[in-house]
């Protein structure tokens, strides 16, 4: 890590309370630490669109008794095969599905895929999470 500088932020109260409960609630010990880690937060995702190879997880949860569904998700994992590290199928009640899929590889490839899989009719929550090694960012 650099060389630390202080300086000043000033904001409406309410909007301070606001976030001095959320760091409360994240067990953040002070103010600063809670403001380099949004702040690095929203420089990893900018690293990740940049990034030329990139890694992620994607998220999804889907009911398996809808049309096709189950296989319309197999068969994009499959075109994207070179793309995907590992794939974890979690059964969360008798109707619901979640997967878990650890990707890597160009970031307009990892996109395609996961815009193809979000689109999918039946799949009812999907998030990628970007991450990056923030080597560019310390
Ligand atoms: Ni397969
Ligand atoms: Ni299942």
């Amino acid at each position: 890590m650099g060389k630390l500088k202080r300086f000043g932020v000033s904001m409406e109260e309410s909007l301070l309370k606001k976030f001095d409960d959320f760091i409360k609630n994240q067990k953040y010990k002070n103010r600063s630490e809670a403001i380099r880690d949004l702040i690095r937060e929203k420089f990893v995702e900018q690293e990740w669109e940049k990034g030329e190879n990139v890694s992620g997880c994607i998220v999804l949860v889907y009911e398996h008794d809808v049309r096709e569904v189950v296989n319309k998700i197999i068969d994009i994992q499959h075109k994207f095969s070179s793309h995907i590290i590992s794939t974890q199928h979690i059964h969360m009640d008798e109707e619901n599905c979640m997967e878990i899929i650890a990707v890597k590889g160009k970031v307009d490839r990892i996109k395609k895929l996961y815009f193809s899989l979000k689109s999918i009719k039946g799949v009812k929550y999907s998030k990628i999470t970007k991450a990056t090694t923030g080597k560019k960012i310390e």
